[in-house]
């Protein structure tokens, strides 16, 4: 049996909104409780696309600061960033000789990002779900939380994982993974079009709520969030193509903690003016104290490198024994 140990990686990006928070760091926040967790901000991952190397820094900073921010205790969880232990790049290769070049060529991932010029993309964007499978593996993780978007890659984890065992004969040695998928966790989208996920590279700042937004701004961006003619239904069944209607309902209830029936509870048969005003306090009540605890810890980037130095230690005195341990068992060895 191995020990129960949750690991997660989320790419460094700046101007980090409601979606990364509902998505994934509030999750983190409740698993601290559960679980001995280990979260890397991945910014090895983050160069397979080009990054401007200022916005790159200053990006590990801002994802770190919106942890803290959020509740995540840098004393209770490993916190660090990918660049700081070289293990993950020492396994990663030693997993791009166990994966198969047809498992990678069937990662939709690769095929959405690559687009239609495939031969154009980096090399690093195809094998990138082996340096995940790194990420994972390196500090022998039981449980993952990822989006629906990141399952594929945690299932070529797990091929990665019996290939490894099979192969070199080590049964159980590294654990298969169980991804930790929570149907409350929302797909938070875009509030100018239900269809599309919130980003930050979308053109209109309305169509999304960023972490630091005062609460002006967050009033006005719900105020003019699509929505369509019809009133709050009182069951699920009359959210059925209202895309819009359906992202704004199960914001409310992620950033409350309740249940979907609850709302339709609350609100069923009212407006959406009624309703917006409701979801516009809860929002402001929630993001504003960490967008505002964030701006202060930013100013404070020794406080953010000093977590990231302790974090990136002790994730690195795990991945140094265990990748000891892979060295051995595949027959390599460090001399220096
Ligand atoms: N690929 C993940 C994403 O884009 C980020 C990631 C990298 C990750 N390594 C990981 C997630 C390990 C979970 C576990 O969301």
């Amino acid at each position: 049996m191995h020990k129960k140990r949750v690991f997660s990686g989320v790419q460094p990006t700046g101007n980090l909104h409601l979606g990364n928070y509902l998505g994934a760091i509030k999750n983190f926040v409740e698993l601290q409780n559960k679980f001995e967790c280990v979260y890397c901000i991945v910014d090895l991952h983050a160069i397979t696309n080009r990054q401007d190397p200022k916005e790159l820094k200053s990006n590990v900073l801002e994802t770190v600061a919106s942890f803290v921010a959020s509740g995540l205790n840098s004393e209770k969880n490993i916190i660090f960033n990918q660049a700081s232990v070289a293990a993950h790049s020492e396994l990663a290769w030693i997993f791009n000789c166990v994966a198969r070049i047809g498992w990678m060529n069937r990662m939709t991932q690769f095929k959405e990002k690559a687009g239609a010029n495939k031969e154009n993309a980096s090399v690093g964007l195809m094998v990138y779900p082996n340096l995940m499978a790194a990420d994972i593996l390196l500090y022998k993780a039981t449980h993952v939380p990822v989006g629906e978007d990141q399952k594929q890659h945690l299932e070529l984890t797990r091929d990665i994982a019996k290939k490894f065992n099979n192969d070199f004969n080590c049964d159980n040695y590294f654990p298969i993974v169980e991804p930790l998928i929570s149907k409350e966790i929302p797909r938070v989208m875009s509030l100018r079009d239900g269809k599309k996920k919130m980003s930050k590279s979308e053109d209109s700042d309305m169509s999304r709520i960023n972490l630091k937004d005062d609460k002006d701004l967050i009033e006005q961006k719900i105020k003019k969030a699509k929505t369509d003619n019809d009133s709050i239904p009182s069951e699920v069944n009359g959210l059925k193509n209202r895309d819009e209607a359906i992202n704004l309902i199960s914001i409310y209830a992620s950033i409350n903690n309740i249940k979907l029936e609850q709302v339709f509870k609350e609100f069923g048969g009212k407006n959406f003016s009624t309703f917006k005003s409701k979801l516009s306090e809860s929002i402001i009540e929630k993001i504003c104290p960490i967008g505002d605890e964030m701006k202060k810890l930013l100013k404070d980037s020794k406080y953010l490198h000093d977590i990231l130095k302790k974090g990136s230690k002790n994730a690195g005195l795990i991945a140094k024994i265990n990748l000891k341990e892979i060295y051995e068992i595949i027959g390599l060895t460090k001399f220096s």
